[in-house]
């Protein structure tokens, strides 16, 4: 639980100082709970939807993926259910008029066992039952003022063309998943995959929350990265239970990768009353953030709900057809699923290290914004300067560089170790007597001397650790 002891607001601190993420809008007053991910947030971002592809799609021959619109027909939002399940129970206060989400006032386990009861009673009787269980405003703190629970869509509208009316109305996607069901028939008849194969896409969601926060945690514009898994309509428990768990295998190896321990890691197995609408069964990988234990990614067994509705809804045959045995039918789905700004935030969390010297952020090298930092010792040696700016030319293309000559050598090791970057090159008057640079790591801060005919390799086999 040592993440506990990290403090936020020291996070949140050094990413703006150092150019991970800043408040969005910010000479504005900012926008509550909107964040932009700065140079180095970007590229981080970037390192992780770029190996998650790599080891999702590009290394599998049997998962493709797509890039589809984040605004689609609304009628696809009816058939998957958004439109009238996906949403969250409401109370508001009579006198201050602030709205509070039931469930986080009361706790999850309570609500699962009111909202039953709650239902099958007359709104007078639903508001005392309210009033009993929550005495006084959180906000106001006056008493009895709590209405009725109230269910509060999620999904952020628009309207498309200059007519505002139900006819124009359509919805920012609350997921990515829709679009890979949508377009499942195309990607049958135009690609080779046969079932079990999967689909996968990253790309931004939006939901209205109610309650964001905790930083970069819960937003409203998100993005995310999802797989629909495809299997063969199981004749049993086991077999959908195989696939689950061989996903749940590969989600344990995705998150051993980003280098967070297990330790902070809780699968929950999600109580029945809390699955979404369209799941039978979802694991929840919870994160041990410095806020507490709270979902990082979720994987669920959607059964054929979504493919089986959007047939209803579209009239389209939204079966596969098996070519071998002529066989029809709905494949059930596998569904994957990692929020991009959570899998920063718990990256950070436990990257943030500090001691009576410095603060580091001890990334794994593949994540880290800048990998090398080529620092001439001093910047009026014009012989110095020239052999890093060449060390530099040289490098660059191949690993992320940074050229830094300002301030003392010390500050500069110092905001390399909070950037995370792995190596720092120092260029110093030994250079100039042909022997080569020092490398400094790090995690460990021993410093070595390389030969600059070797350095490339020496980098590349570090880095590859
Ligand atoms: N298609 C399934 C789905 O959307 P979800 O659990 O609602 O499932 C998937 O969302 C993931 O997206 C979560 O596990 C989390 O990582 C991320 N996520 C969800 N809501 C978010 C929000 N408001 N802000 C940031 N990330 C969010």
């Amino acid at each position: 639980m040592e993440n506990l002891n990290k403090s936020m607001d020291k996070i949140v601190s050094l990413c703006k100082r150092r150019g991970f993420i800043f408040p969005s809008s910010e000479i504005y007053g900012g926008l509550a709970n909107a964040w932009d991910f700065g140079p180095l947030g970007v590229e981080m971002n970037n390192n992780i939807k770029a190996e998650w592809w790599r080891m999702f799609v590009r290394n599998r021959s049997d998962i493709v993926g797509i890039d589809s619109s984040i605004i689609m027909n609304p009628k696809v939002w009816d058939a998957s259910g958004h439109i009238s399940g996906f949403s969250d129970p409401l109370v508001e206060c009579g006198e201050c008029h602030r709205r509070f989400r039931i469930d986080h006032l009361v706790g999850d386990e309570v609500w699962n066992k009111e909202k039953i009861e709650i239902e099958k009673l007359s709104e007078e009787k639903k508001v005392e039952r309210v009033q009993e269980l929550i005495q006084k405003c959180p906000d106001c703190k006056k008493e009895k003022t709590l209405s009725a629970p109230r269910n509060f869509n999620l999904m952020l509208k628009t309207f498309l063309g200059p007519v505002e009316n139900s006819t124009t109305c359509a919805y920012l996607r609350p997921e990515t998943a829709q679009g890979m069901f949508v377009d499942f028939k195309n990607i049958c008849n135009s690609s080779r995959q046969t079932v079990p194969f999967g689909i996968a896409q990253i790309g931004k969601a939006f939901r209205n929350e109610i309650t964001p926060g905790n930083y970069i945690f819960r937003t409203r514009e998100f993005e995310m990265m999802e797989i629909e898994y495809f299997i063969k309509p199981p004749k049993n428990e086991e077999d959908w239970n195989k696939p689950f768990d061989e996903w749940m295998n590969l989600m344990r190896g995705w998150i051993t990768h980003l280098g967070l321990n297990h330790n902070n890691i809780n699968e929950l197995d999600v109580p029945i009353e809390e699955l979404a609408h369209y799941s039978k069964k979802t694991i929840d990988f919870e994160y041990n953030f410095p806020f507490g234990m709270k979902e990082l990614y979720g994987l669920a067994y959607r059964t054929d709900f979504d493919l089986r509705n959007h047939e209803e809804h579209s009239k389209n045959n939204m079966k596969y057809r098996d070519n071998v045995t002529g066989e029809e039918y709905w494949p059930h789905v596998i569904e994957p699923t990692f929020g991009i700004g959570r899998t920063l935030l718990a990256v950070l969390s436990e990257a943030y290290h500090e001691d009576e010297t410095r603060i580091v952020m001890k990334f794994p090298f593949w994540l880290s914004p800048v990998k090398v930092s080529i620092l001439p010792l001093v910047k009026n040696n014009e012989e110095i300067v020239s052999k890093a700016c060449e060390l530099y030319e040289r490098l660059k293309e191949t690993f992320i560089c940074e050229y830094d000559e300002s301030g003392t050598i010390g500050k500069r090791y110092r905001r390399h170790d909070e950037i995370g970057t792995p190596f720092a090159i120092t260029i110093d008057f030994d250079t100039l007597d042909g022997q080569g640079v020092t490398v400094r790591n790090r995690d460990t801060m021993a410093q070595e001397r390389v030969s600059l005919d070797n350095i490339k390799e020496y980098l590349y086999k570090k880095l590859a650790e």
